[in-house]
């Protein structure tokens, strides 16, 4: 993200009083530091393989995509309740739908806090897993088996949010609100994990006794 750009959507927070103009004052000089101030070295903030022209357009960038993300998730599982056949998993999933559905609403208030714009849509794979989720005619075990598939192991899955978060320095904010966020998502991945295992199981049991 250029300091134009990022000097554009200050003025534009300010503007809209989603910013105070002490915030924007401050924003103001930590641009002008560049990334002197607000960057992880001389080179900018590097996050994700990607180097960032300061911590703050790093967290915004983030933001964006993540808030996006959990809100189709949201929208996902919900989904899933909704035609969820199996009476022991139905409720965790509305859970899950609902943990989904806060760290979108948590992300975006984070995003408009720093002068970012809701730019990031649901993606192409992202419709296809609400809509598979959604659909009644698969059944539960199945979901449940594409999830850890698809998601890998839970421990895994969330270091990147972990590395992330402590890669922070100055947006201390988002760093707490991450580091509670990845212990909502390992647990959400742990219980599905095991959902999986053990529903799946007699199904293994039997096919592997009738063999
Ligand atoms: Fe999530």
């Amino acid at each position: 993200m250029s300091r134009d750009f990022e000097f554009k959507q200050l003025l534009r927070a300010l503007r809209s009083g989603i910013i105070s103009e002490a915030t924007f004052e401050s924003e103001m000089k930590c641009l002008e530091g560049g990334t002197m101030t607000n960057g992880n070295g001389a080179g900018g903030f590097t996050a994700f393989g990607k180097t960032y022209g300061s911590e703050r357009a790093a967290v915004i960038s983030f933001l964006d995509k993540v808030r996006a993300g959990e809100a189709n998730g949201g929208e996902a599982f919900a989904a899933w309740a909704q035609v969820c056949t199996t009476d022991c998993i139905r409720s965790g999933i509305r859970m899950v739908a609902e943990r989904e559905a806060y760290h979108a609403r948590i992300f975006g208030q984070r995003l408009m806090e720093l002068g970012g714009e809701q730019r990031a849509g649901a993606t192409d794979e992202g419709r296809k897993f609400c809509a598979y989720l959604g659909n009644a005619a698969i059944p539960d075990t199945e979901k449940l088996l594409k999830f850890t598939q698809l998601v890998g192991k839970p421990e895994d899955a969330i270091k990147p949010i972990c590395e992330f978060a402590a890669s922070l320095k100055e947006d201390v904010s988002t760093k707490e609100a991450l580091r509670l966020f990845a212990e909502d998502e390992l647990s959400t991945a742990k219980w599905l994990w095991e959902s999986c295992a053990a529903l799946n199981a007699p199904k293994k049991e039997a096919a592997s006794a009738s063999m």
